[in-house]
């Protein structure tokens, strides 16, 4: 048998590019993994945004009740032009408040504990899932 000692076993050659594209193709499902994920939050927040349909647009810029929804997060709060908010929200803007994710979360889980007496006609969602996802819809409709 002509076995040329190379130094090393014959097995490490194949047995590592074995590896390597084995880790390729994990990496490739991980980097995948994330999307779908978000994909999925963002229906479920859809589906879930018919409790906030009948007061607020999210996928055009006019108002109902509430103001439109569209791009609301990292909007300032009580910014919407020609909407006319409570003073509550307004002041809560001008005082820096900023529909970023922590705050709209914990604006969605109990509104009238983040900004008392805004006018906003709704009680909160008890489920942290329902209000991640229903971010990442308004965030899939931000722009
Ligand atoms: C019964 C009507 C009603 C429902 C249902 C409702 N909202 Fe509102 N929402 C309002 C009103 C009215 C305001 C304005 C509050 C103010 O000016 O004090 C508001 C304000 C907001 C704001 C602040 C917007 C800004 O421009 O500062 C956000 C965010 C918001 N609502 C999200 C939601 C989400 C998400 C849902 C569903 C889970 C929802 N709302 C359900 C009536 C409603």
């Amino acid at each position: 048998m002509a076995y040329k000692n190379t130094g090393r076993p014959p097995y490490v050659h194949s047995g590592s590019s074995w590896v390597k594209r084995l880790s390729i193709g994990a990496g490739v499902a991980l980097a995948l993994l994330p999307r779908i994920a978000q994909a999925q939050d963002i229906e479920a927040g859809k589906a879930l945004f018919k409790k906030c349909a009948g007061c607020h647009n999210a996928d055009t810029d006019s108002n109902k009740v509430g103001p439109t929804l569209k791009g609301v997060v990292a909007r300032t709060a009580g910014s919407v032009p020609g909407y006319l908010y409570s003073k509550a929200m307004r002041d809560a803007g001008a005082a820096g408040l900023v529909w970023d994710e922590p705050n709209l979360t914990e604006y969605l889980a109990n509104p009238k504990a983040k900004v008392p007496t805004n006018k906003m006609g709704f009680p909160g969602l008890a489920n942290p899932d329902d209000i991640k996802n229903v971010i990442a819809y308004l965030k899939s409709v931000s722009g």
